[in-house]
């Protein structure tokens, strides 16, 4: 079944390679290089990793592919597809994905912020070397009018890449940036095996203790990873694949975006992890503990300083932070772009306005995330966690139930096998939607505790 496109002329990629640097570099962010690592840190280095492998290839693996099919199947915004698919009644779902996209890139863009201020600090060699004034600096540069001003240079560079479209914007920036983050990357990784002490940070990193593995703590931290790190639960992806024109395989394509994202994570961790032993920061970040509620700004008070210790440290800074914001500028397109195609699909306003009207709101509504840090890990809680499992769920029943003979003839040219098919719609139908819920219910406190420490 297909839905007509909403004008005469909608974009499309220029390339299937443009498609899927720009899927790529939707999914590969912030999440990757500094959450990952991070909660990865926190959560028992290994058995996080294999939780959170267990998560992708069991609930982020599928529902990816559901969102691509969803997507290209519909040739329109997810506020329409869900509505022309599926029936009225789908309609807020797709307005719901709106809205997330809003939310996570109001105080996405004030990390991101932080990234081109430490990038260009460090070049200017005015980052502080010692542990006490780089917190100092953190408090300086990451809260009040600093932080507003970089993170308002983010949107403006958001909104412009956006304006840009399909092909000339989006693919673009996806194709020039993506392989210099790759290349930064593996760069990073291969300077951090010259550390002395790193072998412990590998250990930590790769050989998994088995306890953790049954910590709901972890397991919850390793399902919202698997989450945010694939850009799933607001219809980015569907988003990006309903630009899509061919009849190339969707499950090919979501498992190339799938091991891409987690290649990009994993290696990135190859570099935190020896930067954190060799540096005896393992206490300061507290590894193997409960994972804390306000992992914002460690990455960015802890590794700093102690990189800046050696020679070429400041090169090494710089570039960790120049890589940081290429992956969050290309994840911040995506979270603009599923809010820019719903405004121009539904009210059929230009792409010109689509995206400076709703870049300059979200711009406002992230002022409050840049000038208090417990609003940022509050939206974090409810929007880039909780609604996005809504989310989710709400896409696995689209998919399991109200279209799956629709959605399994959309997929069927990439996925010949019929037994295929019936395992990924059961997954869709059975185990998805209860594994969510359950995740859901564990992440509540998380988002009790963000909110309280709002108000409190
Ligand atoms: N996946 C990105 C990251 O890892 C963040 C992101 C981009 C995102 N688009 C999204 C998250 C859509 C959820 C939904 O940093």
């Amino acid at each position: 079944m297909s839905v007509a496109p909403a004008g005469p002329a909608r974009e499309g990629w220029g390339s299937k390679t443009g498609f899927i640097m720009a899927a790529v570099g939707s999914a590969v962010g912030l999440g990757n290089m500094w959450r990952f690592s991070y909660v990865a840190a926190e959560g028992g280095g290994a058995a996080f990793v294999i939780l959170y492998l267990i998560f992708v290839a069991f609930v982020g693996l599928p529902l990816l592919t559901s969102e691509l099919v969803v997507g290209r199947m519909a040739q329109v915004s997810p506020v329409k597809a869900l509505e022309k698919l599926a029936g009225p009644r789908w309609k807020p779902v797709g307005v719901l994905f709106a809205f997330c996209g809003l939310g996570i890139l109001s105080y996405y863009s004030v990390i991101a912020g932080w990234t081109m201020r430490y990038a260009v600090d460090a070049l200017r060699g005015v980052l502080p070397a010692d542990a006490a004034s780089a917190s100092d600096y953190f408090g300086a540069v990451g809260v009040g009018t600093p932080s507003i001003i970089t993170h308002l240079i983010f949107m403006a560079i958001t909104i412009t890449v956006v304006t840009g479209g399909i092909k000339k914007g989006l693919e673009r920036t996806a194709i020039i940036l993506m392989p210099m983050l790759f290349v930064i990357l593996i760069g990073l990784a291969v300077w951090a095996t010259t550390l002395s002490g790193g072998g412990a940070g590998y250990a930590y990193y790769l050989r998994p203790q088995l306890s953790e593995l049954f910590n709901p703590t972890i397991i919850t931290a390793a399902a919202g990873q698997a989450f945010f790190s694939l850009s799933l639960g607001m219809g980015a992806l569907m988003t990006y694949a309903s630009y899509l024109k061919g009849k190339d395989s969707l499950p090919k394509q979501a498992v190339t975006i799938a091991i891409a994202d987690f290649s990009v994570a994993f290696i990135a961790g190859l570099f935190i992890f020896p930067v954190i032993f060799h540096f005896g920061l393992a206490d300061t970040i507290g590894l193997g503990g409960q994972i804390s509620d306000n992992t914002v700004g460690t990455l960015f008070i802890t590794i700093p300083p102690a990189l800046l210790s050696l020679a070429i440290g400041k090169w090494i800074v710089a570039a960790f932070f120049i890589m940081l914001f290429f992956a969050a500028l290309t994840s911040a397109i995506s979270l603009l772009e599923v809010v820019v195609s719903a405004v121009i699909d539904t009210w059929g306003w230009t792409r010109i306005k689509a995206s400076v009207v709703f870049g300059l709101m979200i711009a406002a509504l992230g002022l409050a995330s840049a000038v208090n840090l417990n609003f940022l890990g509050a939206m974090d809680k409810l929007v880039g966690t909780m609604l996005l499992m809504l989310g989710g769920l709400l896409t696995s029943i689209l998919v399991g139930y109200k279209i799956r003979d629709e959605a399994e003839a959309e997929i069927a040219e990439g996925m010949t096998s019929p037994g295929m098919r019936s395992a990924w719609i059961g997954l869709m139908r059975y185990v998805i939607p209860p594994v969510l819920l359950v995740v859901m219910i564990f992440s509540f406190p998380g988002l009790i505790t963000a909110v309280k420490a709002l108000f409190g």
